[in-house]
C-alpha cells in the first residue's frame, strides 16, 4: 500500500498508466481495437452509425425496437435553438471553428430544456453534428443548415457539411470514418470528459472541455494539419525530403505516430482502403492515394513511425469535398458518443480524480516589500 504521503511516481504523460476500469473500448499496442467485445472491422463492416454508437453507450447492440427509437430520440432532438446560432454568429468571421462550438456547447447548458441525465445526453449527441456542420458557414454570416428530414445520421451530417451530392459508396464509407472516430478509450479528451465527470460536473460542462482538450494538433487538431501537410507536399516523389526537412527542422509530421500503436493504427488501414476505393470508382486522379502511400513508406522507413487515423481520415474527407476547418468538427460529431459512454460509466463508480504532484520549486521564502524587489 502506497503512503499518502509518499505518492506513487508515474510516467511523464501517464503513459503506460491505467486509471480507469473500463468496459467501453480496448486499443492495444498489436494493432487491435475492440469497441465493447467487438473487434473494429468488424463493426465498420458490418454495422451502421446509430448501431455502434448505441453498442458504445449501452454495451450491447440494439434489438430493432431499441435502434428505431434511439434514432427517433436523436432526430427528435436535433434542432438547435436560434439563440444559440446568434452565439455563434457572434463570434465572427476569424473564430475557429472548435471555438464556435465549444461556445454554443456552453450555451446549449444553460439554455437547453432537457431534465434528466440521458436527455442531455441525447440532445448533446443529436446536437453536436448539427453545431460542428455549422461551425464554419454561421460565424461567417452564412444561414445555418439543418438536417433534411428522415435520412441517416451521418448522411444528414454530410448533406450539411457539402452540397456535392455524394454516391452511395461515399456516403457507407463516410458513415465507416464516423464509427471509426466514435470512441477510442482513454485518449486526452475522454480523459478530460472524465476528469469533469468525476467532479458531477453536468454533460455540457464536460463535453465543452472534451472540445477544448480536442482542439489540439496533437490530438483532434491533427487531420487538419495532415491535410494542409498533404497538400503542402503535392508531389508523391518529394515524400523522402519532405520528410527530411520536417526532421531537421525538428518537426512533428502530422497523422503519424499515436501513444498506443507502435505497428499500425487499424483504423488507419481500414481508411486507407476506403480512400483507395473512393478514388478508383471515381476514376481518373489517384495522386491523393499515392501522396498518402509514400509519405506513409518514406516515414516507416526512417522512423518506423506508422500512419494514424487522422492521416487517412483527412484525405477521405477531402475527396468528399468538405473543407478542412470542419475536420475536427467532424470528429467531435462522433466522438460526443465515446465521450458520454465515459461521462456514464465515471459517475457509474465515481472517485473525484484527483492526483497528487511531486513539488519541485522553491520553500520557505520571506516576503519583500515592491520597494524592496531587485529589477
Ligand atoms: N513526427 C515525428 N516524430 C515523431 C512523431 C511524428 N508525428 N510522433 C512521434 N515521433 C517521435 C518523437 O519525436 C519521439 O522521438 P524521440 O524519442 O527521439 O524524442 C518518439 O517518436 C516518441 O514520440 P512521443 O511524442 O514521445 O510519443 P507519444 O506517445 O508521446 O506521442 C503523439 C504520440 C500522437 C502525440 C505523437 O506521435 C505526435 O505528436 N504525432 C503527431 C500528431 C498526430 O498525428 N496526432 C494524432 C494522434 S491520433
Amino acid at each position: 500500500m502506497t503512503d499518502a504521503r509518499d505518492p506513487l511516481k508515474v510516467a511523464k504523460g501517464l503513459a503506460g498508466v491505467s486509471v480507469a476500469d473500463t468496459g467501453i473500448s480496448k486499443s492495444d499496442a498489436d494493432g487491435s481495437l475492440i469497441y465493447r467485445g467487438y473487434p473494429i472491422w468488424e463493426i465498420a463492416t458490418n454495422a451502421g452509425f446509430e448501431e455502434t454508437a448505441y453498442l458504445v453507450l449501452n454495451g450491447t447492440l440494439p434489438t430493432k425496437g431499441q435502434l428505431e427509437s434511439f434514432t427517433e430520440g436523436l432526430r427528435d432532438r436535433a434542432e438547435v435553438e436560434p439563440k444559440v446560432f446568434r452565439i455563434m454568429r457572434d463570434l465572427g468571421r476569424d473564430a475557429h471553428p472548435i471555438d464556435v462550438i465549444r461556445t454554443a456547447v456552453s450555451a446549449l447548458g444553460s439554455i437547453d430544456s432537457e431534465k434528466d441525465l440521458k436527455g442531455k445526453q441525447l440532445s448533446l449527441e443529436a446536437k453536436m453534428s448539427v453545431l460542428a456542420a455549422n461551425s464554419h458557414r454561421v460565424p461567417r454570416g452564412e444561414d445555418p443548415r439543418t438536417p433534411r428530414k428522415g435520412l441517416r445520421f451521418t448522411d444528414a451530417l454530410l448533406q450539411m457539411l457539402t452540397p456535392r451530392e455524394a454516391t452511395e459508396y461515399e456516403r457507407r464509407v463516410f458513415e465507416r470514418v464516423m464509427m471509426l472516430y466514435l470512441e477510442h478509450e482513454l485518449n486526452a479528451s475522454s480523459f478530460t470528459v472524465r476528469v469533469v465527470a468525476s467532479t458531477l460536473a453536468d454533460p455540457y460542462a464536460a463535453a465543452s472541455a472534451g472540445l477544448a482538450s480536442l482542439k489540439g494538433p496533437l490530438h483532434g487538431g491533427a487531420n487538419e494539419a495532415a491535410m494542409e501537410m498533404l497538400l503542402d507536399l503535392g508531389d508523391p516523389a518529394k515524400a523522402g525530403e519532405f520528410l527530411q526537412a520536417a526532421f531537421n527542422e525538428g518537426r512533428k509530421v502530422m497523422g503519424f505516430g499515436h501513444r498506443v500503436y507502435k505497428r499500425f493504427d487499424p483504423r488507419a488501414r481500414l481508411c486507407k482502403e476506403y480512400l483507395r476505393e473512393i478514388l478508383e470508382r471515381r476514376g481518373g486522379d489517384d495522386r491523393l492515394y499515392r501522396l498518402c502511400d509514400s509519405l506513409e513508406a518514406e516515414m516507416w522507413k526512417a522512423k518506423r513511425i506508422p500512419a494514424n487515423m487522422d492521416f487517412f481520415a483527412a484525405p477521405i474527407f477531402y475527396s468528399l469535398g468538405i473543407e478542412i476547418p470542419l475536420y475536427t468538427p467532424i470528429f467531435a460529431a462522433s466522438r460526443i458518443f465515446g465521450w458520454m459512454a465515459h461521462y456514464s460509466e465515471q459517475i457509474e463508480d465515481n472517485k473525484l480524480i484527483r492526483p497528487d504532484s511531486t513539488y519541485v520549486g522553491r520553500s520557505g521564502l520571506k516576503y519583500v516589500p515592491i520597494e524592496e524587489r531587485e529589477p
